[in-house]
């Protein structure tokens, strides 16, 4: 069964993740009004992979005895100064979900709790990857400056994002 300590922290970081959809939803419709739906496209997806995030923890509380309880959402902002400026906020706030991940393994190495720790490995090496995605878009929309060009070029890159479906099993533990 599930501590409280770790219930109560798993809690919060559905939160975290359903935020984290939330903010990239809304930077999906501030794409959209600037005519970028490439870009609109990379974050619809990035907001579902978040959601799959949620439900990780929602089914790991479930699945050990625990209680899912769900938090009130803040409201995401809904404009942004610039394509660039979007993409760099979004790998701030995917280093702010990295953050929040290594303080659910400081728990789990604390008390010890085994099946968290399996779950957070997977999260772990997520994140090496949420950081690196959102960083090489802005680093490349930094490179494209005032570019109109460039820009269409990205937004044609972007827009070849999918989501894919996980399996039962990648939904919970793998
Ligand atoms: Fe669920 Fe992008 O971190």
């Amino acid at each position: 069964m599930i501590s409280k300590k770790m219930q109560d922290a798993m809690n919060e970081q559905i939160k975290y993740e359903l935020e984290s959809a939330y903010l990239y939803l809304s930077m999906a419709a501030y794409f959209h009004s600037l005519g970028l739906d490439g870009m609109a496209q990379w974050m619809r997806v990035q907001t579902q992979e978040e959601m799959v995030h949620a439900m990780k923890f929602f089914d790991h509380i479930k699945d050990r005895g625990g209680r899912v309880e769900l938090l009130p959402l803040a409201q995401p902002k809904r404009e942004w100064s610039s394509p660039l400026v979007a993409f760099q906020e979004a790998y701030k706030h995917e280093q702010f979900i990295t953050s929040k991940i290594n303080d659910l393994v400081k728990i789990a190495k604390e008390e010890p709790d085994n099946p968290a720790n399996v779950l957070l490995h997977w999260f772990i090496t997520e994140q090496v990857e949420e950081e690196a995605s959102t960083s090489r878009v802005a680093q490349a929309l930094e490179r494209i400056g005032d570019s109109g060009q460039g820009l269409i070029m990205l937004d044609r890159e972007l827009s070849t994002r999918t989501f894919t479906i996980p399996t039962k099993t990648e939904t919970s533990q793998s």
